[in-house]
């Protein structure tokens, strides 16, 4: 057997945590990632057979029976994981009946996986769907793009719209938008169910007056979104009040996108 601490899929999930809490998107336990696992991977650092804990994961999660996740741990600080992830981190798998998260390794301090554990399942569900290779769902903070659910409509077609006019990179790498929930109790199942609604459509969703999820196949995707997202998230924190003499026109963007051939929401165009 392996050394689990040298693993890519734990390696990986610390860096991202590492860096995610220094571009500061995860203030004290802010923020949560899971990792979709390849079954055949995590066997050459885990005995497959020998269950720790089980714990319930509070709602049906039948379609990912036996699949094995990576989870941050709820109550943990994205500053740490990287020192001690046996304790922060989780690898989880859920059983036949999707009723409870088999726990194979971490969480070693009695923890338990993140409260939003519903919102990251019933996502991979619906990404799974909408893309057979998608395996990371990440959740945080970012100032300048909860800054922005505060002060800007919440209607996704607008949303997206100031967010693309900031800068040329926005269209060309989240061509499906962006989508927003208004504020909703977090860690909660209602939440998860209407997070995993809005993503079978966006790769990206926005928390009003919370964050942001952010999904792909790989952590570096996931993380490029977000980070994309909140750059123009502070560009436009930076100049919405201020008089605008020069933006993106709908045809610009639609240029931009054609040029490098992304499938984009051309409802979201005026043209
Ligand atoms: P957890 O500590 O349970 O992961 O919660 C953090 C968070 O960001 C809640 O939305
Ligand atoms: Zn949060």
């Amino acid at each position: 057997m392996k050394d689990i601490m040298t693993a890519p899929f734990l390696r990986e999930t610390c860096e991202t945590a590492s860096n995610m809490y220094r571009l500061g998107w995860d203030e004290r336990n802010g923020g949560n990632i899971s990792v979709l696992l390849d079954e055949a991977e995590a066997a050459e650092y885990l005995d497959m057979d020998r269950v720790l804990r089980r714990v319930q994961t509070g709602f049906d999660a039948k379609a990912l029976a036996g699949r094995l996740f990576i989870v941050t741990g709820t109550g943990k600080y994205f500053r740490n994981i990287a020192k001690q992830p046996e304790k922060d981190l989780g690898v989880i798998r859920i059983s036949a009946d999707g009723s409870e998260a088999e726990l194979l390794w971490g969480y070693s301090d009695g923890g338990s996986f993140t409260s939003e554990l519903p919102a990251h399942l019933m996502t991979h569900i619906s990404r799974l769907a909408a893309d057979p290779l998608h395996r990371v769902v990440t959740h945080c903070h970012p100032t300048h793009t909860v800054a922005m659910t505060r002060v800007h409509p919440l209607d996704e077609r607008s949303f997206t719209r100031s967010l693309w006019k900031t800068c040329t990179e926005c269209v060309i790498v989240f061509p499906d938008g962006v989508g927003v929930l208004p504020w909703m109790v977090c860690g909660t199942n209602a939440i998860g169910e209407a997070t995993a609604a809005k993503m079978k459509e966006y790769r990206l969703v926005v928390w009003a007056s919370h964050g942001i999820y952010g999904t792909g196949r790989t952590l570096d995707e996931a993380f490029g979104l977000i980070e994309t997202v909140e750059k123009a998230a502070q560009l436009y924190m930076l100049t919405a009040h201020l008089p605008i003499l020069n933006t993106m026109t709908d045809e610009q963007l639609e240029a931009a996108a054609e040029r490098f051939g992304v499938d984009y929401r051309r409802d979201f165009l005026d043209l």
